[in-house]
């Protein structure tokens, strides 16, 4: 099999390069001209001699058809992570149409697109809901982040090239994937604000991945036969919720100056955070909204049933040890 990796030069895609490598999967890294492939390849070891890399502009139509030439799968990881709404909309959007547009010209077998499980409608959700690959899609992008909305938009080109353009497609839809590099504090357990994390509530799980387990998930969703046209959440058999997990870290010496909103509180303290936000005219940064807020910390429940089911995927590494092994970092901070 030949496979194409975007984003391979990211913490995602670089274990997922050495997934596939690890299941004899011949693959092309597809990076920017501007990409550095010196951690790539510090990071894949003997590997690196089985990879081929193409610089390929994913803006570049004739550029990506040449570089998906022979390719059996496509693995579309490469996504803007911050900035502004028309950044990501320019770095995320924009390059999925083209490299569809190219995996359609050259007829690959599955296009696997790497999208996200904040695309999920949650705010509309009741507290104690499970939530899985029926739940919605979130109707109101716009109320959310720049990063929700473009993974949003993205995958609603996705879908429309599945639709009119048979697309061989399939979705995977990571929770927050978490490792070495990037630490275990994510936004799921509250927001930095002037150096301090403030936490919100705390008896929520927290839909966490680690990165190694999410990237084996991910190669499988480009083996399998016959899943176009499904949609996989990758979370870890066993998430933590927010409390053990800040839990977890001061027991590891780790101790993020924190200030605790409890979960009864969270309605009310994002409605005056918002108005102050207001009123101030952004005198503490727009992060908090009742909207994000009823989206990003309800209590909810998740299961992978689904990718264990039909991907045949065992998270292997399990959470106390991907914990340990993702603290070798500064601070455990995402
Ligand atoms: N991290 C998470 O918690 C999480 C959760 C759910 C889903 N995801 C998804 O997983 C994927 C990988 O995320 P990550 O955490 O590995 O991000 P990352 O470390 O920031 O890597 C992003 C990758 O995308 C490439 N890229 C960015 N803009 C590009 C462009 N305009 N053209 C070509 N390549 C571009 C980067 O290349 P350069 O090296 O050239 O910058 C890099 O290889 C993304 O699709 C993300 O939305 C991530």
């Amino acid at each position: 099999m030949q496979a194409v990796v975007t984003g391979a030069t990211g913490f995602l895609g670089k274990r997922l390069v050495q997934s596939l490598c690890r299941e004899g999967v011949s693959v092309r890294c597809v990076v920017r001209r501007s990409s550095n492939v010196g951690g790539l390849r510090d990071f894949l070891g003997d590997d690196w001699r089985k990879v081929d890399v193409a610089r390929t502009e994913l803006t570049d139509f004739s550029a990506c058809v040449d570089a998906l030439s022979g390719a059996d799968v496509v693995y579309h990881a490469a996504a803007g992570l911050t900035g502004s709404t028309s950044t990501l909309f320019l770095n995320t959007v924009i390059p999925t149409r083209v490299l569809m547009d190219a995996a359609l010209e050259v007829e690959v077998r599955r296009f696997v697109l790497i999208s996200s499980l904040g695309v999920y409608g949650t705010a509309s959700l009741p507290s104690g809901s499970v939530l899985d690959e029926s739940s919605p899609v979130e109707p109101e992008p716009h109320l959310r982040d720049p990063y929700t909305y473009s993974k949003v938009v993205q995958e609603q080109a996705a879908w429309e090239a599945w639709r009119e353009r048979r697309l061989p497609l399939v979705v995977v839809r990571p929770g927050v994937i978490f490792g070495l590099e990037r630490g275990v504090l994510s936004g799921r357990v509250g927001v930095q604000v002037g150096g301090r994390l403030i936490a919100m509530g705390g008896g929520q799980t927290l839909p966490y991945t680690f990165v190694e387990n999410c990237a084996d998930a991910i190669a499988l969703a480009g083996m399998e036969p016959g899943l176009e046209g499904e949609v996989f959440n990758v979370i870890d058999d066993d998430p933590p919720t927010a409390a053990r997990l800040l839990k977890m870290l001061r027991r590891a010496g780790r101790r993020p100056r924190t200030v605790r909103v409890p979960g009864a509180l969270i309605g009310g303290f994002s409605g005056l955070y918002e108005w102050y936000h207001r009123y101030s005219r952004g005198q503490l940064p727009g992060v908090i909204t009742r909207y994000r807020s009823a989206s990003m910390w309800k209590k909810l429940r998740f299961t992978n049933e689904k990718a264990r089911r039909q991907l045949r995927w065992r998270p292997e590494v399990a959470f106390d040890e991907a914990f340990r092994r993702s603290l070798q970092g500064p601070d455990g901070r995402q």
